[in-house]
């Protein structure tokens, strides 16, 4: 029996974990050709929302396409990314795709070629991308079809090439009843710079759409389901590791996945959630050390003291480091504008993105 809890890589729609009301916001969303950007911190299941939403599309008749920006290094890469996604449309009337598979070199169905015959210039680049992300236009006039497509982690386009934002918009803009876009990025710094500066071709563009964390009561439904199909009683371990996983999607299914791989060797010991927590952080622990490596004294102290449940920002935190108040909440907002590791919730006020960096933390020796 496979361990049914996957923690790498989207998951499949069927085994998505809630997501209703996010999946629905989208549907209506595409219906009206408004466009979405779904800007969430790494690993909360953005690409598996997207991937959830395209097979809806495509079972209601659409056309529909993620396209994968993750750590996009230049024009022509960009161009070869668009090139793959689109690949899996229908045949596109000019060949556009076809086209440009073979002059980027990249092995598309039907056509196997790699690498690029000769280099990439970015002006063919830019060619490419303009005809290629126009192919939504130049299908609905033969059709009159919705095509939605996805630009995943769209922010890393800018890492590409500052101006791509610009270039796209120009295409896209004149799509109208021809597509449907969802932007979605992992980076919420860069995403709110995209699309709520005024300098910048996309700002008021998309409307927010907040990915949060999983509902407990679904989330250890689903997983105590899934314990059960494969014959394993888990008691309480599982509200255990989804408290542990605090509605972080991807610590929730790995702390699950230990769970799981621990019941069904029969290793269940005292206190099986605890194991699973230990089997996790030993699994992340050079991401934790990256991260406390990577901060400053007084972001330490205000990661710390979230993990501890202190007030990050209060007297007696200040007054224990000797350090002034104002340096402490310089530092959460820098950590927390960033999105990646602190997040702001409108009720509870900050806290940590990643349950099991809290957990390192308050293993750390002191
Ligand atoms: N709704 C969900 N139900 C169950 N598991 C989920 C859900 N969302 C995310 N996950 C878990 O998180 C992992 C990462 O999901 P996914 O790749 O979709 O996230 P992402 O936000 O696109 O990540 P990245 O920032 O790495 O691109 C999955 O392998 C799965 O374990
Ligand atoms: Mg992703």
């Amino acid at each position: 029996m496979s361990n049914p809890f996957r923690y790498q890589g989207p998951v499949d729609p069927t085994y998505l974990i809630d997501r209703r009301s996010e999946l629905d916001g989208l549907q209506r969303a595409a219906a009206n050709r408004v466009a979405i950007r779904l800007a969430a911190p790494r690993r909360f299941g953005k690409t598996s929302v997207l991937d959830a939403h395209a097979a809806t599309m495509r079972e209601a008749g659409h056309r529909a396409v993620r396209v994968d920006f993750s750590q996009v290094g230049s024009l022509a890469d960009a161009a070869a990314r668009v090139t793959s996604a689109f690949s899996a449309l229908p045949a596109d009337p000019r060949r556009a795709v076809g086209r440009w598979a073979t002059r980027l070199g990249v092995s598309v169905a039907g056509i196997s070629v790699s690498p690029a015959p000769r280099p990439v210039q970015a002006d063919e680049a830019r060619h490419a991308l303009l005809e290629l992300l126009d192919l939504p236009r130049t299908l609905y006039e033969a059709d009159a079809g919705l095509t939605v497509v996805c630009l995943d982690e769209f922010q890393d386009l800018l890492v590409a090439d500052d101006a791509l934002d610009g270039l796209v918009r120009s295409v896209i803009q004149h799509h109208g009843d021809a597509a449907a876009y969802v932007y979605a990025g992992s980076q919420p710094s860069l995403m709110r710079s995209l699309f709520a500066d005024r300098e910048r071709p996309f700002y008021g563009q998309a409307r927010p759409l907040e990915l949060g964390g999983l509902p407990a009561d679904e989330a250890g439904h689903d997983i105590e389901a899934l314990m059960v199909d494969a014959g394993i009683d888990p008691g309480p371990a599982v509200d255990e590791v989804v408290a542990l996983g605090a509605g972080h999607p991807q610590r929730t299914m790995l702390l699950a996945h230990h769970l799981f791989e621990l019941l069904h060797a029969d290793q269940r010991g005292d206190d099986p959630a605890r194991e699973a927590l230990d089997r996790a952080l030993d699994e992340t622990q050079d991401v934790h050390q990256g991260v406390w490596d990577g901060s400053s004294r007084l972001e330490r102290l205000v990661l710390l003291a979230l993990a501890e449940g202190r007030a990050p920002t209060g007297d007696r935190l200040a007054a224990e480091h000797r350090v002034a108040r104002s340096s402490l909440h310089d530092a959460l907002n820098r950590i927390a504008d960033d999105g990646q590791h602190v997040e702001r919730t409108p009720r509870a006020g900050p806290r940590l993105v990643d349950p099991l960096l809290g957990a390192w933390l308050l293993r750390r020796p002191r």
